[in-house]
């Protein structure tokens, strides 16, 4: 089975069970500023699970284009991948355990549908933590679906708990599906969620229960949600009995050319040219996206940057010539632009960053050696030698000079890095790094706050009085919102004057003085198109859109949610007017 049969298959299943298909959303959070990649299915929906209405119903079923990098390291094994897409239906209020789980077991395990054989499927429920009670329901119904009990196990928050992707958020106990390989057990320990490739994740069904709340504590949801996932890379691999992602798909095809590349004839593939294919896959897709998100040293930028120099790097390690990363972008273009539109439409500039970043880090790697070349006759002296981590890190983190090309030139120079000190420096800028990231992305439409909805709003009002002063050529490109601030991306070529700054702040304040009602009409999008609303990102409106109007001020596509009225918002301040990358301004405003 292919990647796009397993989709199409999964669609026809719920389609059969009354869901609606919904779009796929970008892979770069609209609005959302708790997260930087949309992690899984149900990141766009959040504003959804946590009671908002959908146009298009409470039994939703798609396919998402996900990032995850937590799991890095980790990239290379059998099952992880920084990019992959996930499969997932809702319910929004509707059905809730026992039709996801019944609905779960005859997709797996139906003749007509994925036939896989019962017996290798083990499931694991949640075994209750703290004040959260043990998941009995589910284990019973997967035993009335024909799992035996040895097969089902419990385990606790750390294995069988989902969400909130942010600080605060929807969330819940899961049951996750397992298919076991036949590999023997690794040891006693091997159970499901062992990562020893015995079992493999195929599902996981969520039962969106609680609110996380800025306390900390969890409050139950009055709308009960259902949020599902399974991965199409890994579950196309065991439908095809392979023993890896790396077998299928796109992924095959860039690992085949890599080894081509590095001249690897005989033996099994190795990490680096699967890190290679799965990175260059997700710059590949960062690029792609119409967010047009580019190689930088902050948020998705630095991810991105990150995903480009690793690969390089894996590739300077296979002894690849320079420069080859713009053929395997191409190959994805080719191959994943079928269902992706918009990277055939931004190939320009997927090649020409991907070229300028091979070039910057070239570049960076020359001042690093240089670097080391100065620090070399007393780095000679040193009686151990050994170069010291600190030292290591330090090129590391000014020049970003990779610690395994310190060392080369170290040996290189009769010499040893001390790679404790340089992992405990690393370890402990991470730490801090870390801090101020989750620091920096608290808040978002994912929270639905009150402020980050009235930011929300504000936003509508400023697109339109934006494309007002400074002419239709004016779309968004992104929006992200914390408690504190709105941020907006625009396509405009130039810098704003303080003149045209002063008489946009002044249209949305007149809005927000009008104290004008906000309306919001459900159609097709042709209809919507009919009545002028905005709506730059066709490729993700279903058959049934939403269209909030704002008086005469702005009528636009968007999912909600929304204040009641202008009044609640406040007066409204630009704080800051820049560009963003080429040809895309940035404003941060707030209202006070
Ligand atoms: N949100 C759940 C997951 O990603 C389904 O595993």
């Amino acid at each position: 089975m292919t990647e796009r049969e397993l989709v199409d298959l999964y669609i026809k299943f719920f389609k059969s069970k009354s869901h609606e298909r919904i779009p796929g959303a970008s892979i770069i959070p609209e609005n959302d500023s708790t997260i930087l990649f949309t992690p899984a299915g149900m990141q766009p929906l959040v504003p959804f699970l946590l009671g908002e209405k959908h146009p298009q119903g409470k039994r939703l079923v798609d396919v998402q284009k996900c990032i995850r990098t937590g799991d890095i390291e980790e990239v290379g094994d059998a099952t992880h991948l920084t990019f992959f897409r996930m499969l997932g239906n809702w319910s929004l209020g509707d059905y809730f355990k026992r039709e996801a789980i019944l609905w779960s077991w005859e997709f797996l395990t139906g003749r007509e549908w994925l036939g896989f054989d019962p017996d290798r499927i083990s499931v694991t429920v949640f075994a209750g933590e703290g004040d959260i009670p043990a998941d009995e329901e589910a284990a019973l119904l997967w035993q009335e679906a024909g799992v035996p009990p040895e097969r089902i196990y419990s385990f606790g928050m750390k294995d069988n708990w989902w969400g909130p992707t942010g600080a605060t958020g929807p969330c819940g106990p899961d049951t996750e599906m397992f298919y076991d390989t036949g590999k023997a057990p690794c040891g006693n320990e091997c159970v499901p969620g062992c990562s020893c490739g015995k079992y493999f994740e195929v599902w996981n069904d969520v039962f969106m229960e609680y609110r996380k709340t800025e306390t900390g504590s969890y409050e139950p949801l009055v709308r009960k949600c259902v949020d599902t996932g399974m991965g199409v890379e890994r579950t196309v691999a065991m439908l095809e009995g392979c023993k890896t992602v790396y077998e299928i798909g796109v992924l095959k095809p860039l690992v085949n050319r890599i080894r081509e590349l590095a001249g690897i004839e005989d033996e099994e593939p190795a990490r680096s040219e699967k890190v290679i294919a799965d990175h260059i896959r997700s710059a590949t897709h960062v690029l792609g996206d119409d967010q047009g998100v580019v190689p930088s040293n902050v948020d998705q930028g630095y991810v991105l940057r990150r995903l480009i120099r690793l690969a390089i790097r894996h590739g300077m390690k296979l002894e690849i010539e320079k420069g080859f990363l713009g053929e395997l972008a191409t190959m994805v273009i080719e191959t994943e632009g079928e269902d992706y539109a918009e990277l055939k439409r931004n190939k320009f500039v997927i090649l020409d960053e991907i070229e300028r970043e091979e070039k910057l880090f070239g570049e960076t790697l020359q001042a690093g050696i240089k670097q080391f070349n100065k620090m070399l006759p007393n780095l000679l002296k040193n009686p151990n030698k050994t170069v010291a981590g600190r030292l290591a890190f330090k090129l590391y983190d000014t020049y970003g000079f990779p610690v395994e090309l310190t060392a080369d030139l170290a040996a290189e120079n009769g010499m040893s890095v001390d790679m404790d000190g340089y992992n405990k420096a690393f370890e402990k800028h991470r730490q801090l790094s870390k801090q101020g990231a989750e620091k920096k992305f608290k808040g978002g439409l994912a929270d639905n706050s009150e402020m980050v909805t009235k930011l929300h709003t504000a936003t509508h009002l400023l697109h339109a009085a934006l494309r007002k002063v400074l002419g239709d050529t004016v779309q968004q490109k992104g929006s992200n919102i914390t408690a504190e601030r709105l941020r907006f991306d625009f396509l405009y070529a130039g810098k704003m004057t303080p003149e045209q700054k002063a008489e946009v702040e002044a249209l949305v304040n007149s809005a927000i003085n009008d104290e004008v009602e906000i309306g919001m009409k459900e159609m097709s999008p042709e209809e919507a198109e009919k009545t002028g609303a905005l709506g730059f990102f066709k490729d993700r409106y279903g058959d049934v859109v939403k269209v909030y109007t704002i008086g005469k001020y702005s009528t636009e596509i968007c999912g909600g949610p929304h204040v009641k009225n202008t009044s609640e918002l406040g007066k409204f301040r630009i704080s800051s007017e820049k560009s963003s990358s080429r040809g895309v301004r940035r404003i941060k405003a707030v209202i006070e």
